[in-house]
């Protein structure tokens, strides 16, 4: 195992190969994923998995519900971004243009029906946390997910955190039955990655250090 090695190479992978996954495996994603620390040990994240065919209809009525409300893949904030943060994002989008226009594709629809559908990938993960939580214990689920897509990695697996469906929880909730005390936090798509399709070999950069980091000595 080569964790430095595994956080350098992790990527989100947007088009998935829909070889099934083992549940074995899955299984043992989740259980180093529950590794991650959390405050007072509280262990507050939920995961709920799903595969097969309840997988398909979840895109289905995923992708029913966008084309309803045309809510997109976006940070969905309060205020206006900084423009630090929207320059972060144009340009990302930006470095995927090549790749989407290779592929013949309209880049919106791509990622946010995309999204909808986890890009094709055999198993959908939904991390859930209770709404007795307040919002800080949604660091814990984030180091959660961390942990969940270093290990997929690990394992030769791919992932690809999808925010997009959170903004049609509602939906979801009724199609699983997800109790209404449970929000769903943010799902990942997980399967092998289908490496013939052009958008997969893109990297995303990350800014320098000094951009994010004030040291106080
Ligand atoms: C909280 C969160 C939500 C995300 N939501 C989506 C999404 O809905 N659709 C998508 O294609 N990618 C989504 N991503 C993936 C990000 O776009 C991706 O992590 C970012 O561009 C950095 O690229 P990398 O993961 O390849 O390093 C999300 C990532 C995070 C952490």
């Amino acid at each position: 195992m080569d964790l430095l090695k595994a956080i350098k190479e992790r990527k989100s992978i947007r088009a998935f190969r829909p070889d099934p996954v083992p549940k074995e495996r899955i299984e043992e994603i989740l259980k180093l994923s529950i590794h991650a620390p959390s405050a007072i040990n509280l262990q507050p994240w939920e995961f709920i998995v799903v595969s097969g065919e309840e997988k398909e209809r979840l895109s289905r009525r995923l992708l029913r519900a966008y084309k309803e409300k045309q809510i997109a893949c976006g940070p969905g904030n309060v205020k206006p971004l900084p423009k630090t943060y929207g320059k972060r994002g144009a340009k990302t989008l930006e470095l995927m243009k090549p790749f989407f226009e290779e592929m013949r594709v309209d880049i919106n629809q791509y990622i946010n029906e995309g999204s909808c559908n986890f890009y094709g990938a055999p198993v959908a993960i939904l991390l859930c946390l209770d709404d007795s939580f307040p919002n800080a214990r949604l660091v814990d689920i984030g180091i959660a997910l961390g942990y969940l897509v270093l290990t997929a990695h690990e394992f030769g697996l791919a992932t690809c955190p999808i925010g997009l469906i959170v903004a049609y929880e509602d939906e979801i909730k009724d199609l699983l039955n997800i109790p209404e005390n449970k929000n769903v936090s943010i799902g990942v798509a997980l399967g092998y990655p289908n490496s013939n399709i052009p958008i997969n070999r893109f990297k995303s950069q990350r800014d320098d250090l000094e951009k994010f980091v004030r040291w106080i000595d």
